[in-house]
């Protein structure tokens, strides 16, 4: 299957990516609502699933800001995490086991929710969580979106829609259109008591899709390197500390709505992108910029997997430049983008070697000599030398 970027924002989480969560890194405070933002009242949080990638870094998060935490999920992934965080088992879904029994006759004052991805279940666990918490936050996604191809989505913009009776598949098609029905399911059950997140590509240490990741691992192995497009296209994407940091900043200020939240600050293209990841990785990396018509000439697989990147002028073209407008003046802030790339790095290196061996994402070093090749032999560059 290709994914396209719509696919590739939901793949690594909906799909059920496994990971090694055993070697996360400690995550660091974001550059931080501290100042202006003193520790309150203690807030009690219950999140439905945690132990992945975006749910490890929001219990850090919460905990640095001395809030208590409870943890509901199946006990499948990385069930040693946090052994000293409140954990309930059960299953989202209400006719499976004993479904959602450990969270009655319970309160806490907020509930995120990491895990929804059908209407159904969030439907469930928002209408009993209703009289018992403050506030209901729902993790969605910058893929409701409709019209993929504008730039500058704002929240107001139209989603994509979906009958609700529509098998429980997560495909590219039905992923954005089921989460912004969750997105509905919390605030029908929640009435201006619901938070929504879209975020755009979460990236950073604990990562399990290498999606981000490849991008550093590729530009300091060094060399020829294949550049998508022609460098202006426009890349977006959020270190999961900045997001947790951006979600539990706006839970202590009872924040309610929907937000766009993504990367970096001001926008940011793929030549600057590739540019800033060589200047923290070192090493001899150039970079031959691929036309995108010549990427989506390619056989069998027209364009190649290429992670974080999508053409300003394919179908998925704003999913590189949404508006993050409403996100900023809700305090987002984006650590420097060399710090997500050097830590990112270091989480990889400490992954066991088998399983650095078998990245997930990116285009495999062969395909990109191929495709190398194939491209100087249509351009008469020759060399790689020539294209530099
Ligand atoms: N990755 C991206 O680039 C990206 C971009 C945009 C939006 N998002 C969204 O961000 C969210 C982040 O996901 P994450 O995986 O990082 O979150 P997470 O909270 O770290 O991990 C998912 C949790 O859900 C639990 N879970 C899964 N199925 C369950 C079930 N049936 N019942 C109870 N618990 C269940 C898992 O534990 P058990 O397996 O032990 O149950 C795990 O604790 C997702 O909603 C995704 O759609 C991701």
């Amino acid at each position: 299957m290709k994914l396209t970027r719509r696919g590739v924002i939901q793949a690594a989480a909906a799909l059920g990516v496994a990971q090694t969560l055993g070697c996360a890194t400690t995550p660091k405070a974001g550059p931080g609502p501290e100042a202006e933002n003193p520790k309150g009242k203690p807030l009690s949080i219950l999140i439905l699933g945690g132990t992945r990638f975006l749910g490890p870094a929001l219990v850090e998060r919460a905990k640095e800001r001395g809030h208590t935490l409870t943890l509901f999920n199946r006990g499948k992934t990385n069930p040693g995490l946090f052994p000293d965080v409140e954990k309930l088992q059960g299953d989202r879904d209400p006719n499976k086991g004993e479904g959602l029994k450990a969270l009655q006759g319970r309160k806490w004052d907020v509930v995120i929710d990491t895990s929804g991805y059908f209407p159904r279940l969030v439907k469930a666990s928002a209408e009993l969580l209703a009289p018992n918490v403050g506030q209901y936050v729902f993790i969605s996604s910058i893929s409701v979106y409709k019209e993929l191809t504008k730039a500058n989505l704002d929240e107001s913009a139209p989603v994509a829609t979906i009958d609700a009776a529509a098998p429980e598949e997560i495909t590219e098609q039905s992923y954005g259109a089921f989460k912004a029905l969750c997105e509905q399911a919390a605030e029908a059950a929640l009435p201006g008591r619901a938070l929504n997140i879209r975020p755009g590509y979460i990236v950073g240490p604990d990562d399990g899709s290498d999606r981000f990741t490849y991008w550093p691992l590729r530009v300091a192995r060094g060399g020829e390197v294949l550049a998508p497009g022609d460098g202006e296209d426009p890349v977006q994407f959020i270190d999961a500390r900045d997001l947790a940091a951006f979600i539990i900043r706006n839970v202590e200020r009872r924040t309610m709505g929907v937000f766009n939240v993504t990367g970096p600050t001001k926008p940011i293209k793929m030549r600057t992108f590739l540019e800033s990841v060589r200047e923290v990785t070192g090493g001899d990396a150039r970079f031959t910029w691929v036309e995108t018509p010549f990427l989506e000439q390619q056989k069998p697989t027209p364009i190649p997997e290429i992670p974080i990147w999508a053409a300003r002028t394919g179908a998925e073209g704003g999913l590189g430049r949404v508006s993050i407008e409403r996100a900023l003046q809700a305090g987002l802030t984006i650590r420097p983008l060399a710090d997500t790339v050097r830590d990112t790095l270091a989480w990889f290196h400490t992954l066991p070697p088998e399983r650095q061996d078998k990245q997930r994402a990116g285009i495999p070093a062969d395909r990109e000599r191929e495709l190398l090749a194939a491209w100087h032999q249509a351009k008469g560059t020759g060399t790689a030398k020539a294209a530099e």
